[in-house]
Protein backbone atom coordinates (compact mmCIF):
# COMPACT_ATOMS: atom_id res chain seq x y z
CA UNK A 1 0.00 0.00 0.00
CA UNK A 2 1.06 3.56 -0.85
CA UNK A 3 0.21 6.27 1.25
CA UNK A 4 1.13 9.84 -0.89
CA UNK A 5 1.19 13.61 -0.03
CA UNK A 6 -0.77 15.21 -2.97
CA UNK A 7 -2.54 18.60 -3.54
CA UNK A 8 -5.79 17.24 -4.80
CA UNK A 9 -8.94 16.54 -3.19
CA UNK A 10 -11.50 13.50 -4.39
CA UNK A 11 -14.68 14.46 -3.91
CA UNK A 12 -16.15 10.64 -5.10
CA UNK A 13 -14.23 9.07 -1.96
CA UNK A 14 -15.86 11.71 0.68
CA UNK A 15 -18.69 10.51 -1.35
CA UNK A 16 -19.14 6.72 -0.66
CA UNK A 17 -17.00 7.24 2.52
CA UNK A 18 -19.63 9.56 4.30
CA UNK A 19 -23.33 9.40 4.90
CA UNK A 20 -25.45 11.29 2.09
CA UNK A 21 -26.48 14.15 4.86
CA UNK A 22 -22.71 14.80 6.00
CA UNK A 23 -21.20 15.53 2.60
CA UNK A 24 -21.96 18.82 1.93
CA UNK A 25 -20.70 19.61 5.53
CA UNK A 26 -17.26 17.44 4.44
CA UNK A 27 -17.14 18.99 1.70
CA UNK A 28 -17.36 22.60 2.88
CA UNK A 29 -14.47 21.44 5.57
CA UNK A 30 -12.11 20.58 2.63
CA UNK A 31 -12.24 24.08 1.86
CA UNK A 32 -10.18 24.57 4.73
CA UNK A 33 -8.02 21.39 4.47
CA UNK A 34 -4.76 22.30 2.95
CA UNK A 35 -2.40 19.10 2.94
CA UNK A 36 -3.96 16.01 1.30
CA UNK A 37 -2.22 12.48 1.66
CA UNK A 38 -4.12 9.70 -0.50
CA UNK A 39 -3.67 6.34 -0.46
CA UNK A 40 -2.85 4.03 -3.77
CA UNK A 41 -4.25 0.97 -3.79
CA UNK A 42 -2.84 -1.32 -6.70
CA UNK A 43 -4.93 0.72 -9.60
CA UNK A 44 -6.48 3.71 -7.66
CA UNK A 45 -6.51 5.94 -5.20
CA UNK A 46 -9.24 4.83 -2.28
CA UNK A 47 -8.36 6.94 0.27
CA UNK A 48 -8.08 10.17 1.36
CA UNK A 49 -7.04 12.13 4.68
CA UNK A 50 -6.87 16.21 5.03
CA UNK A 51 -5.40 18.19 7.48
CA UNK A 52 -6.57 21.50 8.16
CA UNK A 53 -4.56 24.29 8.47
CA UNK A 54 -4.19 25.45 12.25
CA UNK A 55 -2.59 28.84 13.10
CA UNK A 56 0.85 27.76 13.87
CA UNK A 57 1.06 29.39 17.32
CA UNK A 58 -1.21 26.16 18.23
CA UNK A 59 0.49 22.48 19.34
CA UNK A 60 -2.00 20.78 17.14
CA UNK A 61 -3.67 20.21 13.81
CA UNK A 62 -7.04 18.54 13.40
CA UNK A 63 -8.19 15.95 10.38
CA UNK A 64 -10.37 17.35 8.58
CA UNK A 65 -11.64 14.88 6.34
CA UNK A 66 -10.99 10.63 6.28
CA UNK A 67 -12.38 8.65 3.58
CA UNK A 68 -12.05 5.40 2.47
CA UNK A 69 -13.47 3.98 -0.81
CA UNK A 70 -13.00 0.43 -0.71
CA UNK A 71 -14.82 -1.50 2.03
CA UNK A 72 -11.94 -4.04 1.33
CA UNK A 73 -8.96 -3.62 3.54
CA UNK A 74 -10.59 -0.82 5.46
CA UNK A 75 -8.99 -0.88 8.58
CA UNK A 76 -5.61 -1.09 6.71
CA UNK A 77 -6.00 1.72 4.55
CA UNK A 78 -7.20 3.51 7.56
CA UNK A 79 -3.94 2.94 9.16
CA UNK A 80 -1.64 3.94 6.76
CA UNK A 81 -3.06 6.93 6.39
CA UNK A 82 -3.56 7.98 9.76
CA UNK A 83 0.00 6.97 10.44
CA UNK A 84 1.12 9.36 7.52
CA UNK A 85 -1.10 12.01 8.76
CA UNK A 86 0.66 11.80 12.07
CA UNK A 87 4.07 11.64 10.25
CA UNK A 88 3.08 14.84 8.13
CA UNK A 89 1.90 16.75 11.48
CA UNK A 90 5.34 15.94 13.15
CA UNK A 91 7.15 17.12 10.15
CA UNK A 92 5.07 20.63 10.32
CA UNK A 93 5.77 21.29 13.84
CA UNK A 94 2.86 19.82 15.63
CA UNK A 95 3.13 18.15 19.02
CA UNK A 96 -0.97 16.52 18.90
CA UNK A 97 -3.32 15.58 16.52
CA UNK A 98 -6.91 15.56 17.02
CA UNK A 99 -10.12 14.19 14.46
CA UNK A 100 -13.45 14.86 15.06
CA UNK A 101 -14.99 11.11 14.17
CA UNK A 102 -18.79 9.45 14.61
CA UNK A 103 -18.00 6.56 12.54
CA UNK A 104 -17.39 3.19 14.98
CA UNK A 105 -15.04 1.66 12.67
CA UNK A 106 -12.95 4.13 12.24
CA UNK A 107 -13.06 5.00 15.77
CA UNK A 108 -12.02 1.50 16.13
CA UNK A 109 -8.62 2.23 14.13
CA UNK A 110 -7.82 5.74 15.75
CA UNK A 111 -7.67 3.68 19.13
CA UNK A 112 -5.35 1.46 17.42
CA UNK A 113 -2.77 4.10 17.01
CA UNK A 114 -3.21 5.50 19.99
CA UNK A 115 -5.49 8.19 19.55
CA UNK A 116 -7.43 8.40 23.19
CA UNK A 117 -11.18 9.93 23.58
CA UNK A 118 -11.27 13.47 24.80
CA UNK A 119 -14.62 14.54 24.62
CA UNK A 120 -17.88 13.77 23.20
CA UNK A 121 -20.46 15.77 21.54
CA UNK A 122 -23.82 15.90 19.87
CA UNK A 123 -24.67 17.10 16.84
CA UNK A 124 -28.02 19.01 16.97
CA UNK A 125 -30.47 20.60 14.21
CA UNK A 126 -33.30 22.39 13.88
CA UNK A 127 -35.40 23.27 10.86
CA UNK A 128 -35.34 26.83 9.42
CA UNK A 129 -38.93 26.52 7.64
CA UNK A 130 -40.84 27.06 10.67
CA UNK A 131 -38.84 29.64 13.27
CA UNK A 132 -41.46 30.08 16.10
CA UNK A 133 -42.43 33.82 16.97
CA UNK A 134 -40.25 35.00 19.97
CA UNK A 135 -41.80 36.87 22.63
CA UNK A 136 -38.67 39.01 24.71
CA UNK A 137 -38.73 37.88 28.61
CA UNK A 138 -36.82 41.20 29.27
CA UNK A 139 -35.85 44.27 27.82
CA UNK A 140 -32.11 43.15 27.04
CA UNK A 141 -31.42 44.56 23.84
CA UNK A 142 -29.56 42.02 20.95
CA UNK A 143 -27.32 43.58 18.86
CA UNK A 144 -24.97 42.38 16.26
CA UNK A 145 -22.05 44.17 16.15
CA UNK A 146 -20.80 42.61 12.39
CA UNK A 147 -17.37 43.06 12.11
CA UNK A 148 -16.14 44.85 15.30
CA UNK A 149 -13.62 42.52 17.04
CA UNK A 150 -13.19 45.01 19.50
CA UNK A 151 -16.81 44.97 20.60
CA UNK A 152 -16.70 41.04 20.72
CA UNK A 153 -13.52 40.60 22.11
CA UNK A 154 -14.94 43.10 25.30
CA UNK A 155 -18.12 40.87 25.32
CA UNK A 156 -16.92 37.70 25.11
CA UNK A 157 -14.32 38.24 27.97
CA UNK A 158 -16.69 40.34 30.23
CA UNK A 159 -19.31 37.48 30.10
CA UNK A 160 -17.21 34.15 30.88
CA UNK A 161 -15.87 36.86 33.88
CA UNK A 162 -18.77 36.57 35.22
CA UNK A 163 -18.47 33.46 36.25
CA UNK A 164 -15.86 30.28 37.22
CA UNK A 165 -13.76 28.23 35.06
CA UNK A 166 -16.65 25.89 35.34
CA UNK A 167 -19.44 28.18 33.98
CA UNK A 168 -17.78 28.23 31.20
CA UNK A 169 -15.87 25.31 30.48
CA UNK A 170 -14.91 25.73 26.81
CA UNK A 171 -14.18 29.31 26.75
CA UNK A 172 -10.87 30.85 27.71
CA UNK A 173 -10.33 34.74 27.76
CA UNK A 174 -9.31 36.08 24.47
CA UNK A 175 -7.40 38.58 22.68
CA UNK A 176 -7.90 41.53 19.84
CA UNK A 177 -4.76 39.89 18.49
CA UNK A 178 -6.40 36.46 18.58
CA UNK A 179 -9.21 37.13 17.17
CA UNK A 180 -8.12 39.25 14.02
CA UNK A 181 -5.91 36.05 13.26
CA UNK A 182 -8.60 34.06 13.41
CA UNK A 183 -10.93 35.70 11.04
CA UNK A 184 -7.57 36.20 8.75
CA UNK A 185 -7.28 32.29 8.55
CA UNK A 186 -10.26 30.58 9.66
CA UNK A 187 -12.21 30.82 6.69
CA UNK A 188 -15.65 28.95 8.01
CA UNK A 189 -16.03 32.39 10.22
CA UNK A 190 -18.17 34.58 9.70
CA UNK A 191 -18.00 38.45 11.22
CA UNK A 192 -21.13 39.48 9.76
CA UNK A 193 -22.94 36.78 12.13
CA UNK A 194 -21.85 37.95 15.61
CA UNK A 195 -24.32 38.92 18.31
CA UNK A 196 -24.29 40.24 21.78
CA UNK A 197 -26.60 41.25 24.10
CA UNK A 198 -26.82 44.23 26.21
CA UNK A 199 -27.79 45.46 29.82
CA UNK A 200 -27.81 49.16 28.61
CA UNK A 201 -23.84 49.04 27.87
CA UNK A 202 -22.71 46.20 29.60
CA UNK A 203 -22.55 42.81 27.46
CA UNK A 204 -24.46 40.07 29.12
CA UNK A 205 -24.85 37.67 26.19
CA UNK A 206 -23.07 36.62 22.97
CA UNK A 207 -23.49 34.04 20.03
CA UNK A 208 -21.33 33.60 16.59
CA UNK A 209 -22.77 32.33 13.70
CA UNK A 210 -20.60 30.69 10.90
CA UNK A 211 -20.51 30.49 7.21
CA UNK A 212 -22.01 26.62 7.53
CA UNK A 213 -24.67 27.63 9.02
CA UNK A 214 -23.85 26.33 12.53
CA UNK A 215 -24.03 28.52 15.90
CA UNK A 216 -21.35 28.52 18.02
CA UNK A 217 -19.94 30.39 21.14
CA UNK A 218 -22.97 30.50 22.79
CA UNK A 219 -22.84 32.08 26.36
CA UNK A 220 -25.02 34.35 28.99
CA UNK A 221 -23.23 35.71 32.17
CA UNK A 222 -24.27 33.96 35.03
CA UNK A 223 -26.07 36.54 36.92
CA UNK A 224 -28.50 37.16 33.58
CA UNK A 225 -29.20 33.15 33.45
CA UNK A 226 -32.51 32.20 32.59
CA UNK A 227 -34.03 35.24 31.60
CA UNK A 228 -34.39 34.37 27.64
CA UNK A 229 -31.32 36.34 26.92
CA UNK A 230 -29.58 32.74 25.35
CA UNK A 231 -33.15 32.11 23.38
CA UNK A 232 -33.30 35.88 21.96
CA UNK A 233 -29.70 35.40 20.70
CA UNK A 234 -30.82 31.85 18.71
CA UNK A 235 -33.88 33.94 17.43
CA UNK A 236 -31.40 36.49 16.02
CA UNK A 237 -29.01 33.85 14.78
CA UNK A 238 -31.86 32.11 13.03
CA UNK A 239 -33.24 35.28 11.39
CA UNK A 240 -29.53 35.71 10.12
CA UNK A 241 -29.01 32.32 8.67
CA UNK A 242 -32.22 32.16 7.28
CA UNK A 243 -31.81 35.12 5.42
CA UNK A 244 -28.73 34.40 4.09
CA UNK A 245 -30.79 30.73 2.52
CA UNK A 246 -29.72 27.90 4.91
CA UNK A 247 -32.32 25.66 5.35
CA UNK A 248 -31.87 24.42 9.11
CA UNK A 249 -29.37 26.03 11.89
CA UNK A 250 -26.40 23.21 12.81
CA UNK A 251 -24.99 22.91 16.23
CA UNK A 252 -22.46 20.61 18.21
CA UNK A 253 -22.50 20.45 22.17
CA UNK A 254 -20.61 18.78 24.73
CA UNK A 255 -22.30 16.03 25.42
CA UNK A 256 -22.17 16.21 29.44
CA UNK A 257 -23.12 19.76 29.33
CA UNK A 258 -26.64 19.02 30.40
CA UNK A 259 -27.51 22.55 31.10
CA UNK A 260 -26.85 23.72 27.59
CA UNK A 261 -28.84 20.47 25.93
CA UNK A 262 -31.90 21.13 27.57
CA UNK A 263 -31.86 25.03 26.13
CA UNK A 264 -31.45 23.54 23.13
CA UNK A 265 -33.99 20.76 22.86
CA UNK A 266 -36.35 23.83 24.59
CA UNK A 267 -35.47 25.42 21.20
CA UNK A 268 -36.38 22.65 19.24
CA UNK A 269 -33.11 21.30 18.02
CA UNK A 270 -32.69 17.73 17.87
CA UNK A 271 -30.10 15.23 18.39
CA UNK A 272 -28.64 14.05 14.81
CA UNK A 273 -25.51 12.77 15.52
CA UNK A 274 -22.89 11.60 18.06
CA UNK A 275 -19.40 12.72 17.31
CA UNK A 276 -15.95 11.76 19.05
CA UNK A 277 -13.13 14.07 19.81
CA UNK A 278 -9.96 11.81 19.75
CA UNK A 279 -6.24 12.82 20.14
CA UNK A 280 -2.79 11.82 19.96
CA UNK A 281 0.57 13.10 20.29
CA UNK A 282 2.70 13.13 17.24
CA UNK A 283 6.12 12.91 19.00
CA UNK A 284 6.62 9.77 21.44
C1 LIG B 1 -26.78 27.64 27.81
C2 LIG B 1 -27.01 29.15 28.10
C3 LIG B 1 -26.48 29.96 26.92
C4 LIG B 1 -28.52 29.39 28.26
O1 LIG B 1 -28.76 30.78 28.34
P1 LIG B 1 -30.01 31.42 29.14
O2 LIG B 1 -30.11 32.85 28.78
O3 LIG B 1 -29.90 31.07 30.56
O4 LIG B 1 -31.23 30.59 28.48
P2 LIG B 1 -32.78 30.98 28.49
O5 LIG B 1 -33.11 31.81 29.67
O6 LIG B 1 -33.12 31.56 27.15
O7 LIG B 1 -33.44 29.54 28.64
C5 LIG B 1 -34.56 29.12 27.91
C6 LIG B 1 -34.99 27.74 28.37
O8 LIG B 1 -33.94 26.78 28.14
C7 LIG B 1 -33.90 25.82 29.22
N1 LIG B 1 -32.68 25.98 29.99
C8 LIG B 1 -31.78 27.00 29.93
N2 LIG B 1 -30.75 26.77 30.79
C9 LIG B 1 -30.98 25.60 31.39
C10 LIG B 1 -30.28 24.82 32.37
N3 LIG B 1 -29.10 25.21 32.88
N4 LIG B 1 -30.83 23.66 32.77
C11 LIG B 1 -31.99 23.21 32.26
N5 LIG B 1 -32.72 23.90 31.32
C12 LIG B 1 -32.21 25.08 30.90
C13 LIG B 1 -35.10 26.14 30.10
O9 LIG B 1 -36.20 25.42 29.55
C14 LIG B 1 -35.28 27.63 29.87
O10 LIG B 1 -36.59 28.08 30.11
P3 LIG B 1 -37.04 28.43 31.64
O11 LIG B 1 -35.98 29.31 32.21
O12 LIG B 1 -38.35 29.14 31.43
O13 LIG B 1 -37.16 27.12 32.35
C15 LIG B 1 -26.29 29.57 29.44
O14 LIG B 1 -26.66 28.67 30.46
C16 LIG B 1 -24.77 29.61 29.37
O15 LIG B 1 -24.18 30.63 29.00
N6 LIG B 1 -24.10 28.51 29.72
C17 LIG B 1 -22.62 28.45 29.75
C18 LIG B 1 -22.02 28.43 28.37
C19 LIG B 1 -22.48 27.21 27.61
O16 LIG B 1 -22.48 26.10 28.11
N7 LIG B 1 -22.84 27.42 26.32
C20 LIG B 1 -23.25 26.37 25.44
C21 LIG B 1 -22.08 25.78 24.79
S1 LIG B 1 -22.55 24.42 23.74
Amino acid sequence: MICERVPENYNWIIKSSYPSDETSIIKKQLEDTKEFILIKGKTDIVGIVGLKKEMKEKIYIYISVLAVASIKNRSDTVLCLINKAKDLAKEMGFAEIYIDEFREPYIEVLKQVGFKLINEYLIMSKSLSLIPSFQPKSLIMVNRIAGNTNAFVEAWNSIINSGTVDDFADFPNITEEFLKKKVQKDHRLDPNGWFVAYDRKKPVGLIAVNKHGELGDIMVSKLYRRLGIGTALVHEAFKYLKSKGFKKAILKARAENVGALSFYQNLGFKIKAKEILMGARTIK
